[in-house]
């Protein structure tokens, strides 16, 4: 078995038990949003193609198992069928199958291709986002619709010792939005979905937002996508969502030993669970013999960072607020005022969704312990 440490070390590890469906949010809420903005698109007749392919480009992929259950969630309301690009760093892959992050999400997207009616073989491009003048879809295909999610925190990661330059990370941004914007067709729209320090819904922006002081990780990368997004000449509509992020509930004497990284190989599950879970709120891909919780160690921040999130559990009992903008961007005035519309119709929808994403969580709950159970009776009769 893996030595604890070694897990911290693995970011698939962590980002996966972030991802655990009964006791994160985010990803259903996105996938709620995603949805039902197709729903008015397919019926304002505006980003979809009903005659001919919608050609989807999905950047910063990851390893394929969010784009293929987003695309699965928008697939019947895009009539002509699907035509599927995506775009990742050279260096992702996945540690488990040794496979690139392109490779990976390409097999999981044929996978369902009888679902997204895909027209065509899914394409991929490896490039960095963020320097350089990479095309990142192949020449003269152009995207109807572009995806973004969750990393444009990573401008930071290959800047060293200017990783908090404020100039060097606009300078990122600006870059990895050209790039988007050159992709992108004139009738085409984008989704970005990112992390925010935003509560003018007074909803409060815990996940990034407390991390910030203690690792530099951008809470306002939505602010640079609009600034960016106007420079080009473009409109975008936001609509700001809170997803729950749960812990496992411990004792303060169990959070109190997370500080100590001597007795890290000996706590108990929830302890483990939990320390994954700080660990990947803390990550950076710098230094990636480390875990950010080490780095953090080092610097003697460690007990500071584990109280503040501590706390924050403490009082939501149970969970941290993940808080996220999801925002949609074009290029003509007149799908802006569509946009702007839906935009309102969603954010005024929200208490349904929130209730939707409850739910989700509940059943991946309930599902997951039936999977144990099972589990544990195929062993007791084996
Ligand atoms: C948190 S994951 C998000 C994955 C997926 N989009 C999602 O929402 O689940 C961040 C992604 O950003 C990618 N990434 C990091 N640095 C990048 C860069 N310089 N250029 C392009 N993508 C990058 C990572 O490889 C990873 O796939």
């Amino acid at each position: 078995m893996k030595k604890f440490i070694d897990q911290l070390r693995d970011y698939d590890v962590c980002f996966e038990t972030f991802l655990i469906p009964s006791m994160n949010g985010q990803k259903h809420m996105q996938t709620i949003l995603l949805r039902e903005s197709f729903k008015y698109f397919s019926e304002e007749n505006i980003g979809i193609k009903h005659a001919s392919p919608t050609n989807i480009l999905d950047v910063s992929c990851g390893r394929g198992d969010y784009s293929a259950s987003w695309t699965c969630s928008i697939a019947k309301y895009v009539s002509g069928g699907i035509n599927y690009f995506c775009t990742d760093i050279p260096e992702g892959f996945c540690k488990d199958s040794g496979e690139c992050y392109i490779e990976a999400t390409k097999r999981k997207i044929k996978a369902v291709a009888h679902i997204l009616k895909l027209c065509d073989d899914p394409v991929g491009v490896e490039c960095d986002l963020y320097s350089g003048v990479d095309v990142i879809i192949p020449f003269p295909k152009q995207a109807d619709i572009v995806h973004w999610s969750h990393s444009g925190y990573h401008v930071r990661d290959a800047l060293g010792p200017k990783k908090n330059n404020l100039k060097a990370i606009e300078q990122g941004l600006q870059i990895a939005i050209a790039k988007i914007w050159s992709a992108l067709d004139e009738e085409g729209l984008m989704f970005s979905i990112h992390q925010s320090n935003d509560t003018s819904d007074n909803v409060p922006a815990q996940m990034a937002t407390l991390a910030r002081p203690f690792t530099g990780i951008l809470d306002n990368v939505p602010w640079y996508i609009e600034k960016n997004v106007h420079s080009h000449g473009g409109w975008v509509t936001t609509v700001h969502f809170g997803a729950p992020v749960k812990f496992p509930i411990m004792k303060n004497n169990k959070w109190q030993l997370l500080k100590n990284p001597k007795a890290w190989e000996f706590l108990d599950q929830d302890q483990q669970h939990t320390l994954r879970l700080l660990n990947f709120i803390a990550h950076d891909f710098t230094d990636e013999n480390k875990a950010g919780l080490e780095k953090l160690a080092e610097s003697g921040k460690l007990g500071e960072f584990i109280d503040i999130f501590k706390n924050a559990v403490q009082q939501n009992s149970d969970y941290i607020i993940c808080k996220c903008a999801f925002q949609m961007a074009c290029k003509s005035k007149i799908m802006a005022d569509k946009l702007d519309t839906i935009g309102r119709d969603l954010r005024q929808r929200m208490p349904e969704f929130i209730k939707e994403m409850a739910e989700t969580m509940m059943s991946a709950k309930k599902e997951h312990s039936e999977a144990v159970t099972s589990l544990k009776l195929t062993n007791f009769h084996t």
